[in-house]
């Protein structure tokens, strides 16, 4: 291990236990903010010579370093390895000490690892948070390019896993594409709440040096500036903004890969997953299982691990910065990771997944889904609408006793139950008319899924 230098040697009169040292090292993960941690760095260094207490010479020197050391971890494999450095804060400060010597010991003038891991962190994470968004934008694509190419398409929609009411595919589609767009709209709001520098508020009580921080901020890129030192050492509710928001999105896609493995079983049939995103079995030949899909669903649950691990660590916090908060950086990086590559194999998986439309529809068309129909066929008849539901579970007691569909039972036999149905009731049961009835914005009738369709493209078009 290359020596490091200690960042505070003059109070300390014993060395540190080795094994206590390994406790409280973060570097082995905090190293990912390594280029974020520069760009911090170098904000802050143009920040203090703009308030002169920096000479230029100095500030030039610093600047060059710092530049340095970026393209040597560009070029290096090795350049983190063999460090024992504490963390990547101590670990840039090391390095650039090695490469200009004492003048980089001036960068820390008027700032604390405490503002400067804040906005490491709030770099970092604002990029976090735009690729996530492209990979929502992605999928939501991905979602419209499957429901435009199977317009036609229908299946059962289900209420407690029970055949309803038939919906059009598309709708199906767009129903995940709605709670996406609300995805998107909750990791912009994230990014907001990140992209406002703490930098200058030093330890906890604020810089002593005439650091003119709104302009740093516009110079770092951030919308803004914290309003209040000890908070801003101490906030990490912007992390658990980002792991909240992540937990949504992975709750969503957990709902969406179970739809997916479930009609992707051989009971349902209605969709067949690619080769592409599929495993075997080691034991039996016939086997091919959703294993992306499995992974995604299962993967949300170290997500919302990540959230109660993160509002745990800060419940109990005392003002203003404390050691425990070190423990943020996996929690987020963790649940980054997770949520972006859970986005892209949802992605692949829906481009690639096959749609077995007339399975769908053999679903969509049995089981008595147009029995609210014919009950509402019934309340257009004046019969108040409860008694005619009670009318229409009488007829589907009677067809599921003779093994026949509403629509197959004779006019006769249905006016046995109500004199008022007439022959126009079989116009209404067709699987067209019991889509179409449901014309209201939202509903799955073709006039109306066509619309959100056409919304959605111009939504994704803004992009
Ligand atoms: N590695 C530390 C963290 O992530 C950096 C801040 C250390 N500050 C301190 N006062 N010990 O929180």
């Amino acid at each position: 291990m290359n020596k490091t230098e200690s960042l505070w040697g003059g109070r300390f009169t014993e060395k540190a236990d080795e094994t206590f040292v390994e406790f409280n090292r973060s570097f082995n993960f905090d190293k990912q903010l390594f280029a974020a941690d520069i760009e911090g760095c170098l904000g802050h260094c143009r920040g203090l010579e703009n308030a002169g207490v920096l000479s230029s010479e100095d500030a030039k020197a610093i600047r060059k370093g710092l530049d340095l050391l970026l393209s040597q971890a560009a070029q290096r494999s090795d350049f983190f390895e063999d460090s024992a450095a504490e963390d990547v804060h101590s670990f840039i400060e090391t390095k650039l000490n090695e490469l200009i010597g004492d003048t980089g010991r001036k960068l820390h003038t008027g700032r604390s690892r405490n503002d400067q891991v804040a906005t490491a962190l709030r770099i970092w994470m604002r990029g976090a948070v735009d690729e996530v968004l492209r990979r929502i934008v992605n999928l939501q694509s991905a979602l419209l390019h499957l429901a435009d190419g199977n317009k036609v398409a229908v299946l059962p929609g289900y209420t407690h896993l029970q055949r309803a009411q038939p919906v059009l595919f598309a709708h199906w589609c767009l129903a995940y594409f709605e709670m996406l767009r609300r995805d998107y709209e909750r990791f912009t709001q994230t990014r907001a709440r990140i992209n406002i520098l703490p930098l200058a508020s030093a330890a906890l009580a604020g810089t002593s040096y005439p650091i003119d921080r709104e302009a740093v901020a516009i110079d770092l890129g951030f919308d803004g500036i914290t309003r209040n030192s000890l908070d801003a050492v101490s906030d990490r509710d912007f992390c658990i903004d980002l792991v909240y928001a992540a937990s949504v999105t992975m709750m969503h896609l957990s709902r969406f890969a179970e739809d997916i493995i479930l009609y992707c079983t051989t009971e349902f049939g209605f969709f067949t997953l690619s080769d592409k995103v599929s495993t075997g079995s080691s034991i039996m030949p016939q086997k091919k299982n959703p294993d992306s899909m499995e992974l995604v669903r299962g993967k949300s649950g170290r997500v919302f691990g990540d959230l109660i691990a993160l509002l745990t660590t800060m419940k109990g916090l005392p003002l203003a910065y404390n050691k425990d908060m070190q423990e943020d950086k996996e929690a987020v990086f963790d649940a980054f990771s997770t949520v972006r590559d859970s986005l892209e194999v949802s992605t692949i998986v829906i481009q690639n997944i096959s749609v077995n439309k007339d399975q769908m529809l053999k679903a969509a068309t049995s089981g008595y889904l147009n029995a609210t129909e014919l009950a509402d066929y019934l309340a257009k008849k004046d019969i108040p609408f409860r008694r005619a539901h009670e009318i229409v579970g009488q007829i589907v007691l009677y067809a599921i006793d003779k093994g026949v569909e509403l629509e197959e039972l004779s006019l006769e036999e249905m006016q046995t139950f109500a004199s008022e149905i007439e022959k126009d009731v079989f116009a209404k049961l067709t699987l067209e008319q019991t889509l179409n009835s449901k014309s209201a914005i939202g509903g799955t009738s073709n006039l109306a899924v066509n619309k959100a369709l056409s919304e959605a493209k111009k939504y994704l078009a803004d992009f």
